[in-house]
């Protein structure tokens, strides 16, 4: 068998098939056992790994345009010369294996190769599609994992390869679930959550999101559940988020979901720091006399501690980068400990701080047992210990080791007023995590006479601090009523909410996802991220549909691709807003406005506003102001300007501007009977999103040049009516014509030419003075600038301005003409 298979290799693809007499598969299953399936980006180990990671830099590359040819062009040139030896042979094996011996085995390890590009094979949709019907048909729909992939399948249209197909869907995901797959469930659990595609059903949502929490439950040891709580390496991240959320910097109202970024080094003035130093603004290490070991090492040692501190944090939790690796953080807290301990009483308070953060990470790490496989308390209470007398002996700073000794004393020792008294340390501080108040309502239900608090509430505070298990727990006391609470929707939500925190049952192929975006590989992050999508976590929709479709910026064409994948965008959009992701919602009816469907973007934005997303304010008061999709309504337009200083202030100046502009246009309108008005409309309807303004200002520059030479402008009336209502330039025609000799001519004529002019530039009074207040503004702010870096005030404000003003509505003549200036 082996001789055969290495003179095969050689001989090809062809010669084998008509060879081979036996089903080849266990040929291919020993050349794939053998093979690295895929090589994992993030644990790539980087020579210099420090907390300087090169990928960190490295923006993810999403790219913004699809064209089917292009995909299929690639999958042929794949074939055709990149393809190995080895992938031609296995690959033929596995064709040959499927087609020919109807190998059930074989077919399913061709859908999967072909929808996550295992090996290093091209991501093929129709042939996942295909393997992974007739794999489903082969087994008579018993595979509960290929039918939920069917599921997504259908319900996604894999992005425009076969038609949607819910109902098909809906039967697939329910035959996988009754066969007992978890993230089949959780697809259905969510679709009654949500009523998408399904009548609304808490009830039938509840029992299924429970159903899915207790297998979860279960999963878990008492010791895990109660003391020692796993770390998850999340990778439940919205895209967008590694490069300022989806609105950008400022604009998204949402918080950023991207928590595990490699530490920046801290901001040694920031207020946290000084207010520990004890208020001293200006912080020096290195010139203190303290002799000892920092005495000789000057600048490099002064922030040692705190670089250690980093590099430890990063490798015991793990970055987007770099995987988790918490035996290199023990190894590099140890040599500190030996390297450091004896000059504590040198040390100033920062250096104490980070010193004493350095052994509570430590004897966290002994205490869970991650670096060695088992836990080592005794060294776990040296270390614990010894940080709380390093930070607490000369502060009122409380350590986060307390909550690991009350774990020791409540657990081990069964100390329960030792461990009370850590744990009253600990429980007012930032460090508290949601454990004491856990463990308190726990002891608190097991010793009612000690007289703890409400089981109930502190449940709730556990769970509002982030405690992954408090969230089950109090989902179950919701959901059996205590209190005379239930409610329904809080029950399912709370479930919800556990399981999707449990991302490493639930979700595992997010990692794979992220790490294939890594490699560029889109297509198959798609599809890792899509799972995720049905499944209901609102970061994947949003990431999926940020890989479908990305809003261009302001000057850039929209991206070009598939309908099939613009609609399924705005599906995943709407569905993250409905999760309560305002910023979705004002993505949605951004696309649905590039689209010139204007009352869809308008009642998309009318949403958003209505769960006070300042953008999607702003941009009413921009539709009303422009009658897009309603009636011109200057005076509600105002109104949404207004409202956007209630929710967010630093919009200061770009809202007073509009709303003096507004102010000027519905008194020239007025003034004027409503000429300026609609001479702008019909502008705005000519002229199409891509067409950029300065080749509209050049133009009419050029014609303003010529009307100065004498060049009649008449013959080219029709070259450029945009900048230019036609009829006006008869009217001033004929007025030439009709007085020729009048006296007055020149004067007269040099009026009307100069209102002409300004309009020739393409821009309307309104404008100029827009225009000349901004300058105004600009210089404005030089000046309070120049002058304040002289007297040291603080004019920060002004940072940040020229983004805001240009992150309004594409085409607004606001942003036009900042870029001007
Ligand atoms: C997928 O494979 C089929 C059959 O080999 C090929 O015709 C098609 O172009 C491929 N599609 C893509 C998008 O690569
Ligand atoms: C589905 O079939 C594949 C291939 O035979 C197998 O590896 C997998 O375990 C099956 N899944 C279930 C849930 O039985
Ligand atoms: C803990 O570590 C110390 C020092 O390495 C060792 O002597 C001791 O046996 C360890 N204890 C356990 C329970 O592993
Ligand atoms: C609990 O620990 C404290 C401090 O170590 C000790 O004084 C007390 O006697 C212990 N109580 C019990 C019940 O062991
Ligand atoms: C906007 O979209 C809706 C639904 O997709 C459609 O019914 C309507 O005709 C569209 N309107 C315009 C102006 O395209």
């Amino acid at each position: 068998m082996r001789a055969k298979k290495f003179t095969l290799a050689g001989i090809g693809l062809l010669t084998f098939s008509l060879t081979s007499a036996t089903d080849p598969w266990n040929q291919a299953n020993e050349m794939l056992r053998q093979a690295v399936k895929r090589t994992d980006p993030i644990s790539y180990p980087y020579p210099d790994s420090g907390n300087n990671d090169r990928l960190k830099d490295a923006a993810l590359y999403v790219p913004m345009d699809y064209y089917r040819e292009d995909q299929e062009r690639h999958y042929e040139l794949f074939w055709r010369e990149e393809a190995s030896e080895w992938q031609r042979t296995v690959y033929s094996l596995l064709a040959e294996s499927s087609d020919r011996y109807d190998n059930a085995d074989a077919t399913y390890t061709l859908a999967q190769l072909h929808l996550w590009g295992d090996y290093d094979f091209p991501h093929n949709k129709t042939l996942a599609f295909k393997y992974a019907s007739r794999f489903n048909e082969m087994t008579k729909w018993s595979n509960s994992s290929i039918l939920f992939d069917l599921g997504v399948m259908y319900s996604t249209g894999l992005f425009g390869y076969i038609p949607v197909d819910t109902v098909k869907s809906l039967l697939c995901y329910q035959v996988s679930a009754s066969l007992g797959d978890i993230r089949a469930k959780n697809v259905l659990a969510y679709k009654y959550y949500s009523g998408h595609n399904v009548p609304r059903d808490c009830n039938k949502a509840l029992l299924l999101y429970k159903e899915v929490a207790d297998e979860i439950r279960d999963s878990f040891s008492e010791e895990e559940w109660n003391i020692r709580f796993p770390y998850i390496e999340t990778y439940n991240v919205r895209i967008p988020d590694f490069s300022d959320g989806l609105l950008g910097k400022d604009l998204s109202s949402m918080d950023l979901t991207t928590k595990r970024v490699a530490s920046a080094r801290p901001d040694i003035t920031s207020s946290f720091l000084t207010q520990m130093n004890g208020g001293q603004i200006v912080l020096k290490f290195g010139s203190k006399s303290s002799g000892g070991a920092f005495s000789t090492e000057d600048d490099e040692s002064e922030d040692r501690l705190v670089d250690i501190y980093y590099t430890a944090w990063d490798d015991y939790r793990g970055t987007y980068t770099k995987a988790r690796d918490c035996e290199a953080s023990r190894k590099l807290l140890e040599l500190t400990f030996r390297a450091y301990d004896a000059d504590v009483p040198y040390m100033d308070n920062l250096q104490k701080f980070f010193y004493g953060r350095c052994l509570d990470l430590l004897g966290h790490i002994y205490f869970t047992g991650e670096a060695e496989g088992s836990p080592n308390i005794t060294l776990a209470e040296k270390y614990l210990q010894r940080s709380i007398e390093v930070i607490e002996k000369n502060s009122n700073l409380r350590c986060r080791s307390n909550i690991d000794l009350g774990l020791i004393n409540q657990y081990l020792y069964n100390n329960v007023t030792e461990a009370l008294r850590y744990y009253k340390k600990v429980s007012a501080t930032h460090s508290n995590d949601g454990t004491v108040e856990f463990q308190l309502a726990k002891l608190s239900r097991k010793y009612p006479e000690m007289e703890l608090g409400d089981p109930f509430g502190l449940m709730q505070t556990a769970h509002l601090l982030g405690h992954c298990h408090a969230t089950y727990e109090f989902a179950t006391m919701t959901e059996q009523s205590m209190n005379n609470r239930y409610s329904c929707e809080d029950s399912a939500y709370l479930y919800k909410k556990f399981v999707e925190d449990n991302e490493e049952i639930m979700a595992p192929q997010l990692k794979t996802a992220y790490g294939e975006l890594l490699r560029g590989n889109a297509e198959v992050a798609l599809w890792g991220y899509a799972l995720a999508a049905e499944q209901g976590f609102e970061p994947a929709q949003v990431s999926a549909a940020y890989i479908l479709y990305q809003l261009p910026c302001n000057l850039e064409d929209p991206p070009r691709t598939l309908p099939e994948r613009k609609q399924m965008a705005i599906s995943y959009y709407i569905r993250a807003f409905k999760q309560d992701n305002v910023d979705a919602g004002v993505v949605a009816g951004d696309i649905f406005y590039r689209m010139g469907n204007f009352s869809k973007a308008l009642s998309a934005y009318h949403s958003a506003a209505l769960k006070f997303s300042p953008q999607a304010i702003w941009n009413l008061g921009y539709m009303y102001e422009h009658g897009l999709g309603t009636e011109v309504d200057f005076h509600l337009a105002k109104r949404y300007y207004d409202q956007v200083l209630e929710h967010n202030s630093k919009l200061y100046l770009a809202v007073k501007l509009s709303v003096l502009k507004l102010r000027l246009k519905s008194w020239l309108t007025w003034v004027t009977n409503g000429r300026l008005k609609y001479g702008r409309m019909e502008d705005d309807d000519n002229v199409d999103d891509s067409d950029s303004w300065f080749e509209r200002v050049i133009k009419s520059f050029k014609k303003a040049g010529r009307e100065n030479s004498g060049i009649p402008t008449g013959t080219d009336a029709q070259s450029n009516g945009r900048g230019v209502p036609a009829q006006r330039q008869r009217q001033n025609q004929q007025q030439q014509e009709q007085q020729p000799q009048q006296p007055d001519r020149e004067q007269a004529q040099e009026h009307v030419t100069l209102w002409d002019r300004l309009e020739n530039l393409g821009l309307q009074p309104e404008d100029l003075m827009t225009i000349a207040f901004v300058l105004f503004i600009f210089l404005f702010s030089l000046i309070i600038r120049t002058l304040a870096a002289r007297r040291g005030w603080n004019v920060r404000n002004n940072n940040g301005m020229r983004i805001q003003i240009n992150g309004q509505r594409p085409r607004g003549n606001f942003d036009i003409q900042v870029f001007a200036i």
